[in-house]
């Protein structure tokens, strides 16, 4: 038996998915916060509980039945929320995946588990990025990113077998470009088209690196049944097929620009800034801005200083392991633009 976390949630939903389709006889219990809102799956069990409870708060009956069965455990759920505040984030995704490991410990039949992490737990670093430990010498931009470090920590402390997956930034579903969950790239994007972004951290060599989810969850559930990646870390990640932030700029613009209405705006395209200048127009929009922008700059600085610290995250092993790098964000890119303009972002204008 698999146990899975964070399987109502993009990565987990498509983990789940691909692993049954992967194998007829695999059986599958799901930690859920809400079991009332689980929609009944063949061979998958919802099982109630809360990263935040002692024990994750499981009934003893689950407990045993957990205990008996599980062989591997893939654990994807996590606070994303680039925003909160440190102790918030630490409560879910360091304590939370300590809870978990102390019961996995405790699981005999245990072979693995499987932690999914992020490319960005490398924070402030800049250059090439190792699928290696992070040092986590350099800090970080948000508290997301340090308790996903620390998580990380713990896991390589376990008593398990562990692997360590990395995810790059998740902007689509498939490189068809369609987009299901909206998050920080996206409001990125819509800032851009209401021109509310006069300035861009960002030096010409910065790239971005995303991934489709499709991409994301395929690979974990290709590695995670792997009997031969114990202590590994691998990166799924863009890697070389990152786009240039100038790069990425010209394709949005091109498809902005097919509207006849936003281009008699005569927007100005956003200036690539350092660090540093991109911090007094935080400043003086905190102070003389509007409320709309002041909330929306609010929202990109837990996140766009990532840009004025331009990376490149290795994906050799990765390539190697599931045969194929990610596809290169220059050939769905344009998609993405499209599917938000069509979609409006999920959100009312
Ligand atoms: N999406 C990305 O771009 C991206 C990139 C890199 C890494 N990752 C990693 O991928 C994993 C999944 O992210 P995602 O994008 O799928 O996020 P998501 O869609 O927001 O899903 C988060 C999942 O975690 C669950 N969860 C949150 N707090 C919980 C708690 N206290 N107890 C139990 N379950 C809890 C949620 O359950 P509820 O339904 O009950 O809220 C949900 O199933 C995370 O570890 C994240 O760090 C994601």
């Amino acid at each position: 038996m698999l146990f899975l976390t964070g399987a109502t949630g993009l990565v987990g939903g498509g983990v789940l998915q691909r692993m049954l389709r992967a194998d007829p006889d695999l059986r599958v219990a799901v930690l859920v916060r809400d079991g009332s809102r689980w929609p009944g799956i063949p061979r998958v069990t919802p099982v109630v509980g809360d990263l935040l409870a002692p024990g994750l708060g499981l009934a003893a009956d689950a407990r045993a039945t957990l205990a008996r069965e599980v062989r591997l455990v893939v654990h994807a759920a996590a606070d994303v929320v680039f925003s909160r505040p440190l102790d918030v984030a630490r409560a879910t995704n360091v304590e939370g995946t300590r809870r978990l490991l102390e019961l996995a410990a405790e699981w005999p039949e245990v072979e693995r588990i499987t932690y999914v992490s992020t490319a960005f737990v490398a924070g402030r670093h800049t250059g090439a990025i190792p699928e290696a430990e992070a040092d986590g010498a350099a800090g970080w931009v948000n508290a997301y990113e340090q308790s996903k470090w620390e998580a990380e920590r713990v896991v390589r402390a376990a008593a398990r077998p562990w692997v360590i997956l990395r995810s790059s930034t998740i902007v689509c579903d498939d490189a068809a470009g369609t987009v299901s969950q909206f998050n920080a790239v996206h409001l990125a994007v819509r800032l851009l088209h209401r021109g509310l972004v006069p300035m861009i951290p960002a030096e010409g060599a910065a790239t971005v690196d995303v991934v489709p989810a499709g991409y994301v969850t395929s690979a974990i559930a290709a590695l995670a049944v792997r009997g031969d990646l114990d202590g590994r870390t691998v990166h799924l990640c863009a890697g070389r097929g990152a786009l240039p932030v100038v790069e990425l700029l010209e394709a949005t613009w091109d498809v902005f620009a097919r509207d006849a209405a936003w281009r008699r705006k005569a927007l100005p395209r956003p200036v690539l800034t350092d660090l540093a200048t991109y911090a007094l127009l935080e400043r003086s929009i905190e102070q003389t801005g509007d409320e709309a922008l002041r909330r929306a700059l609010r929202g990109l600085s837990h996140f766009a200083p990532q840009l004025a610290l331009p990376k490149r995250f290795e994906t050799a092993g990765a390539d190697a392991l599931l045969g194929a790098p990610a596809p290169p964000v220059r050939a769905y890119w344009t998609r993405v633009v499209e599917h938000l303009l069509a979609a409006r972002w999920g959100i009312a204008a």
